[in-house]
């Protein structure tokens, strides 16, 4: 359980305090790892159009060697070709998936549009297996969706 409505205060707060877009993800990303406990790693993947792909960009948790990832490959690549939200329980039970370590169990990913065009997606892995309900991807949406103003 995590406390839905003090995240999302925190969010504007962060997103309002903005300097710079690159600390602001950081700083999202190290509240939500804080906040919850099922988040282990919290990390954003930018998307660059001339090179059809994902650069990571801020995280937090281990470090991954998924510096980029083409569009269509793994969880983050198919939310880059659908610009929908991937929600995977088991990340065991499915083949396009990209491991970053054995200890991810499951992993949810939100994209961030601006304008209706796919910019980032948020991220995240987690050690537990099955953790995510409606209420991750309703916090994660809302975030996502307020972060757009950053790109
Ligand atoms: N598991 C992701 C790769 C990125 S790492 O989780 C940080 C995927 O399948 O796209």
């Amino acid at each position: 359980m995590f406390d839905k409505e003090a995240i999302k205060t925190q969010t504007l707060y962060i997103i309002e305090n903005s300097t710079d877009r690159n600390t602001t993800l950081l700083e999202i990303s190290k509240m939500l790892k804080n906040e919850v406990y099922h988040y282990d790693w919290v990390g954003f993947y930018l998307f660059d159009a001339a090179k059809d792909g994902l650069f990571l960009g801020p995280y937090t948790g281990a470090s991954t060697d998924h510096t980029f990832i083409p569009t269509g490959k793994g969880v983050c690549g198919q939310v880059a070709q659908h610009k929908q939200p991937m929600v995977v329980q088991d990340v065991n039970a499915i083949e396009n998936y990209l491991s970053c370590s054995i200890n991810v169990q499951s992993e949810i990913v939100v994209p961030v549009l601006k304008d209706g065009k796919f910019v980032a997606e948020l991220d995240i892995d987690s050690h537990s297996p099955a953790p995510f309900t409606t209420n991750d991807t309703e916090l994660l949406e809302f975030i996502c969706q307020k972060l757009s103003v950053l790109f």
